[in-house]
């Protein structure tokens, strides 16, 4: 018995739900090349604090050089997987870079840091496997765990940043002789606060555990650094840093960079490397260039700029995200109209990306803002009613 038009039913009553809890978005076009531009539908012109381009090198010539000289060579895709015939030159050179710049043996290349984490989970995680994860950790860590549950792994969801918690549960799963997981985001991405990452790695070490730090938003944070054993000299912990191109390195893609062991099996088992084509060549020259220059003098500059800018708003805050919760989705989104009759570009974070009850404006800093744009938003963000960070 045929039902017709039953998917076109189900479809419109899904997009009635969504608009009945007010939830309804569309992408908005901002015809920008930097935090300045114009909303396409209503030609206003704003400054936009809702980039994650923490240092602007999205907009750095020689970033976007790279990019356009990767076009002139390779042309503009790259036209298969990596394991097939997608591979430049530059891929190969982006990871040695990867891995020189975040200390660690070796890198791969994933086409995004969602890609990545989807990678990381499914390929280490599965039967015998405990994966612990911060509840606040990025939409794309929960997925990754809900393919390691699909392998086989138990997932243990943690309130978050609950250190004692963690270390519970790895001594009950470590008691039982499995093997441990531990995931998180260093800087979250919708609350700016931390993780406590010299306090993981004692803790993974002692249960043995392989941690996950997922660095995509944590430009003001340093490499993790791993002690020693005095007795071996080899890391007292195994940690495994998956990152994103597309944040502070201004491109497209994802990495993860790690022990070569581990960064081997990703290449031979990750299905989100295998069976998806690379990154393009321009992504990959662009961030190549990137890292070049965070590794440089100018990006010792740019992240001290970028640190004193985040103190202008929110002094001491760790990270250029910094939210300020106001609750109800209509206060959130109110607040967030409010600035943009000012010229000023904050969106409004409401559920499902943070929980019901605590929507927020999220703002982002960039190191290629002007004196005078944070000046403005920190008398704006000062007349909001509870719009104080
Ligand atoms: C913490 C975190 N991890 C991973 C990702 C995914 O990175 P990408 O945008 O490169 O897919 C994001 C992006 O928003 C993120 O915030």
């Amino acid at each position: 018995m045929t039902n017709p038009g039953a998917w076109s039913r189900w479809a419109a009553e899904r997009i009635d739900a969504i608009h009945g809890a007010d939830q309804w978005r569309a992408p908005r076009n901002f015809d920008a090349a930097g935090p300045t531009g114009v909303l396409t539908t209503s030609q206003q012109k704003v400054v936009s604090f809702a980039s994650n381009d923490y240092l602007g090198l999205s907009q750095h010539p020689v970033v976007r050089d790279a990019a356009v000289d990767a076009i002139g060579r390779w042309g503009a895709g790259s036209g298969a997987s990596r394991l097939v015939v997608g591979s430049r030159p530059v891929h190969h050179e982006l990871e040695l870079a990867l891995a020189d710049w975040r200390d660690t043996e070796a890198a791969v290349v994933f086409p995004t840091g969602f890609a990545a984490n989807l990678g990381v989970l499914s390929t280490f995680a599965g039967p015998g496997v405990h994966v612990f994860s911060d509840s606040l950790n990025h939409a794309s860590i929960v997925d990754g765990c809900r393919l390691a549950r699909a392998n086989g792994a138990t997932i243990h969801i943690l309130e978050h940043l609950d250190l004692e918690a963690l270390d519970a549960g790895l001594c009950a799963a470590g008691g039982s002789g499995d093997r441990c997981i531990v995931v998180t985001d260093v800087a979250f991405s919708m609350d700016g606060d931390v993780a406590d990452v010299p306090a993981l790695i004692e803790i993974c070490a002692r249960h043995d555990a392989l941690l996950v730090l997922d660095e995509a938003h944590s430009v003001l944070q340093d490499i993790p650094v791993v002690p020693t054993d005095p007795a071996t000299g080899a890391p007292i912990a195994t940690v495994v840093q998956v990152g994103t191109l597309s944040k502070t390195l201004g491109a497209l893609g994802g990495f993860v960079a790690g022990p070569r062991t581990f960064i081997d099996l990703l290449v031979n088992r990750a299905r989100s490397y295998i069976f998806t084509t690379a990154v393009s060549p321009a992504d990959a020259a662009a961030a190549l260039a990137a890292v070049g220059i965070l590794n440089s003098p100018e990006g010792e500059q740019l992240r001290t700029r970028l640190r004193s800018l985040v103190d202008t708003i929110l002094p001491g805050h760790p990270t250029p995200i910094i939210p300020i919760i106001l609750g109800e989705e209509r206060r959130a989104v109110a607040a967030s109209q409010s600035l943009l009759d000012q010229g000023l570009l904050v969106p409004a974070i409401r559920p499902p990306s943070v929980p019901a009850g605590s929507s927020r404006l999220r703002v982002a800093l960039s190191a290629i803002h002007t004196d005078e744009q944070i000046t403005d938003l920190a008398a704006a963000l000062a007349r909001l009613p509870g719009g104080t960070p």
